[in-house]
C-alpha cells in the first residue's frame, strides 16, 4: 500500500514532526552499571531518528521505581550524562525524543530495591506478574513480583517529587519533552485501577480519587518542565498487563481524560489492551469515547501496521501512531512503509538484555 496520512507533518508544541510515526517506548534492559545509558543506546536510538517522534524506553525516576535489571534511570547525574549522549545522537540524526518517566510500584522485588526493602504500591496487594532480578552472585532471572508495602499518605508527595526531579533531569539531558507512564500496570496505573487500589484515603475509592496521583504527577511535571506542551501521558485503559483490573474503565478513564484536557499537554498516548494478544471486548468503543472527550493530540499504540495507522489517522481516531516491535526490527521503518517494503522479522530472544545483537544490528534496506 502507499501511505499518505502517516507522512503528513504535525506540530507538537514547538516541535515540528515531519511524519506521524512514533517510536513507542520499549524496555530493552541494556544500560551500563548504575543503570546509565551509553554509546550503544545512543546508536540504537539514532538509527531510528526517522520517526516523527521517539519516546524513550521507560526510565525509573528513583531507585525504588525499578522493576527490571539494567533498565535506565533518570535520577542520578551519571544517568543524565549518559542520556545526553542519546539525545545528542538523535538530534544529530535529525530526530526528536521524549523520555518516559517510570515508577514500577509493586512490579518489583527486594533484590531490585534499595536496602532490600519491599516494593511500594497504593495498597499491599501482590501482583501475579514477573519482574527481572539480579542476585548477589551476579546471576539474573525472571522472578515473581514481591508483596508490596502500601505507601503512607505522607509519603506520596515524595513520590510526586521524584517524577518532578526525573523530568528536570530529562530536560537537563537534552530531551525535547517527557511522557508520564501511567499505563501497563505500573505505579500510576496501580493507583488508577480499582483492584490494585484499595485505599480509604483521598487517593482511593472514586474515579476522582484514584486519578488524583496521576494528575498530581502530571501537574508537578508540567510545573517543573515549565511548558505543558513538552509533557505527554501514556495510559492503557482496559489493560490487564501487570495484573491490574479496573471495574469500570469507561468511568475511570473518561474522568481522567476530561481532566487532562485543561492541562493542554503535548499529547495523550493510548496503548491498546491487546498489544500482547487476547480479546478485549468493548475496547474500540471505549477508545472512540476517549477520542471524543480528548481535545488534544492523540497517539494510538499496540499491534499497529501501516494499514491500521493510515486508517486511524484518516478516521480521526488518532493523530499519531506508535510502533513498538516494528521499530525494534526495522530501524528504517519509515522508508519501508514509504516503499511498501517487507519488514524484518522480530527476534524474540534478544528483546531484553544483552548487547548489540538484536539491538543495533537489524539491517536497513539496500
Ligand atoms: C516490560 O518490561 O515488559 C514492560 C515495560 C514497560 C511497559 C510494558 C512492558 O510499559
Amino acid at each position: 500500500m502507499t501511505i499518505k496520512h502517516l507522512l503528513t507533518p504535525l506540530q507538537l508544541g514547538a516541535l515540528s514532526l515531519p511524519n506521524r510515526l512514533v517510536m513507542a517506548p520499549l524496555t530493552r534492559q541494556r544500560s551500563l552499571p548504575g543503570n546509565v545509558p551509553g554509546e550503544l543506546n545512543a546508536s540504537y536510538y539514532a538509527q531510528r531518528a526517522n520517526a516523527g517522534l521517539i519516546i524513550s524506553e521507560a526510565s525509573q525516576v528513583c531507585p525504588e521505581g525499578q522493576g527490571y535489571a539494567w533498565s535506565p534511570g533518570i535520577h542520578s547525574d551519571a544517568q543524565v550524562a549518559g542520556w545526553q549522549q542519546v539525545t545528542q545522537a538523535v538530534h544529530q540524526a535529525g530526530g526528536r525524543i521524549f523520555l518516559q518517566l517510570w515508577h514500577v510500584g509493586r512490579i518489583s522485588h527486594p533484590l531490585l530495591q534499595p536496602h532490600g526493602a519491599d516494593p511500594v504500591a497504593p495498597s499491599a496487594i501482590q501482583a501475579k506478574a514477573e519482574c527481572y532480578v539480579v542476585e548477589a552472585d551476579g546471576s539474573h532471572h525472571k522472578a515473581a513480583t514481591a508483596m508490596p508495602r502500601a505507601l503512607e499518605l505522607n509519603e506520596l508527595p515524595d513520590v510526586v517529587a521524584a517524577y518532578a526531579h526525573g523530568s528536570a533531569n530529562a530536560i537537563k539531558a537534552g530531551f525535547d519533552g517527557v511522557e508520564v507512564h501511567a499505563a501497563n500496570g505500573y505505579l500510576l496505573d496501580q493507583f488508577l485501577c480499582s483492584d490494585s487500589n484499595q485505599r480509604s484515603d483521598t487517593y482511593g475509592g472514586s474515579a476522582e480519587n484514584r486519578a488524583r496521583m496521576v494528575l498530581q504527577v502530571v501537574d508537578a511535571t508540567v510545573a517543573t518542565v515549565g511548558d505543558s506542551r513538552k509533557v505527554g501521558i501514556r495510559i492503557s485503559p482496559m489493560g490487564t498487563f501487570g495484573d491490574v483490573n479496573d471495574a469500570n474503565p469507561l468511568e475511570t478513564f473518561s474522568y481522567l481524560v476530561a481532566q487532562l484536557n485543561s492541562r493542554n499537554l503535548a499529547y495523550l498516548h493510548v496503548n491498546r489492551p491487546d498489544w500482547l494478544g487476547g480479546t478485549f471486548e468493548g475496547f474500540d468503543e471505549l477508545l472512540r469515547a476517549l477520542r471524543d472527550i480528548y481535545t488534544g493530540t492523540l497517539i494510538i499504540a499496540g499491534g499497529q501496521t501501516a494499514e491500521s495507522g493510515e486508517q486511524a489517522i484518516s478516521e480521526g481516531l488518532a493523530d499519531l501512531v506508535a510502533y513498538g516491535r516494528p521499530y525494534i526490527a526495522n530501524p528504517d521503518l519509515l522508508a519501508r512503509f514509504q516503499a511498501g517494503a517487507e519488514l524484518n522479522p522480530l527476534d524474540g530472544n534478544t528483546l531484553y538484555g544483552g548487547g548489540a545483537e538484536g539491538y543495533t544490528d537489524y539491517p536497513s534496506m539496500g
